[in-house]
């Protein structure tokens, strides 16, 4: 949507094809952390009149551990922030904005399959109404996902992918009830991870490590509050218990497929590279992904030059493989491994009390956390 959106700000006709209901995606609960330059980009584009309004931004974010508490503040490190916003309220804002400004959304659009991607003229056919259905085009891009059609008509041999799935899931609750602090806490204790966010002054959004087996019948809500408030400690002690709108588990996974594009096709977001949620990337790579593809697809058109185009995937890329090390690093150093025993335990308190007194390793951790800058095409990379 966000493709969209910056494709008819550059003059450009594009059409979204979504397998799901405006419904359902409006509904769905996902990660709420917009980067600064996520932010800035819905400003840019006109469609941060409710992120204005009803985004809480935060200067820091609290990291907790049996050692101690400490505030890391990403304000006096960047001078950026970081907004806190639902991603359901990300689309809702960017359905609506489509919808007044002529954007073509297909909601419901069935078995969504692009054909001849190494050719001049590629098209994408799906079902919608009970009838099959075609766009001839001029380009495709798969947001679609890890489990999309998009990656699928890649030949496989094309294609390299690096993942890893972490050993524990991530049990999450969405509550009826005020944040338990201003901004996040992210918690490392002895019985796994635990992470208080928010996403109003009335509801608040917590997630606490589990084993992958575990059913979230498995956790009444006492339970699930019981084990937050323990994890959670002393940062902890402004919680307020409170109705479960919505319990779920999710498996976390790192993952990256390279290159991001064969022909005409180019991939985005999950559909080329997924982190855990630790640290919030996801939404803000796949906005990262798609302003660099927009700005290429406008020089393509505009100056009829392809070199944004063959820089896409080399360039998103390295912004990726940054986005994926943070994330990567910030599980490390908040989760309990199963198979890991005393030495990591204390390597990991070692690298929280260095965090915690270090200016250095703040700024490193704050600048990742607010979101690196684009590359730039003018790097030469790829
Ligand atoms: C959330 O608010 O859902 C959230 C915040 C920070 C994360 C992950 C999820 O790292």
């Amino acid at each position: 949507m966000f493709l969209a959106h910056l494709l008819r700000d550059a003059g450009l006709a594009a059409v979204v094809l979504e397998q799901r209901s405006r419904l359902y995606v409006e509904g769905r609960v996902r990660a709420g952390v917009l980067e600064d330059g996520t932010a800035q980009l819905m400003e840019r584009l006109g469609l941060a009149g409710r992120l204005r309004r009803e985004g809480l931004v935060h200067g820091g974010v609290t990291l907790a551990s049996e050692h101690g508490v400490f505030r890391i503040d990403f304000a006096a490190l960047t001078g950026r922030a970081i907004t806190v916003y639902g991603q359901q309220e990300v689309m809702k804002d960017l359905f609506d904005a489509a919808e007044a400004r002529g954007i073509e959304v297909v909601f419901e659009a069935a078995e969504v399959m692009p054909h001849g991607i190494d050719g001049e003229r590629p098209h994408v056919t799906w079902r919608a109404d009970g009838a099959e259905q075609r766009l001839d085009c001029d380009f495709v891009v798969g947001c679609d996902g890890s489990h999309g059609a998009s990656r699928s008509v890649i030949p496989p041999g094309a294609l390299t992918t690096y993942a890893r799935d972490y050993p524990f899931g991530w049990l999450g609750v969405l509550a009826d009830a005020p944040p338990a602090a201003e901004e996040l806490i992210y918690a490392n204790h002895e019985r796994g991870f635990a992470l208080a966010s928010m996403r109003s002054a009335t509801r608040s959004r917590y997630y606490v490590q589990c084993a992958l087996d575990e059913a979230p019948e498995a956790w009444p809500d006492a339970r699930f509050w019981d084990e937050l408030t323990l994890r959670l400690g002393p940062a902890g002690g402004g919680l307020t218990r409170g109705p479960a709108l919505e319990k779920t588990l999710a498996a976390l996974r790192s993952s990256v497929t390279e290159p991001m594009r064969f022909g005409r096709l180019f991939l985005a977001g999950d559909a080329a590279h997924i982190v855990p949620p630790t640290g919030a990337k996801g939404l803000n790579l796949a906005v990262a992904d798609v302003t660099l593809l927009a700005a290429a697809l406008a020089e393509h058109y505009a100056e009829r030059s392809d070199t944004g185009l063959d820089a896409y995937s080399a360039c998103a890329l390295a912004r990726v493989w940054k986005a994926e090390r943070f994330s990567w690093a910030l599980t490390r150093l908040t989760h309990r491994f199963p198979a890991e025993g005393a030495i990591e335990r204390k390597l990991q308190l070692a690298e929280l009390d260095y965090l915690a007194t270090s200016r250095a390793a703040q700024t490193a951790f704050a600048e990742n956390y607010v979101g690196l800058p684009l590359e730039s095409f003018s790097l030469g990379r790829g």
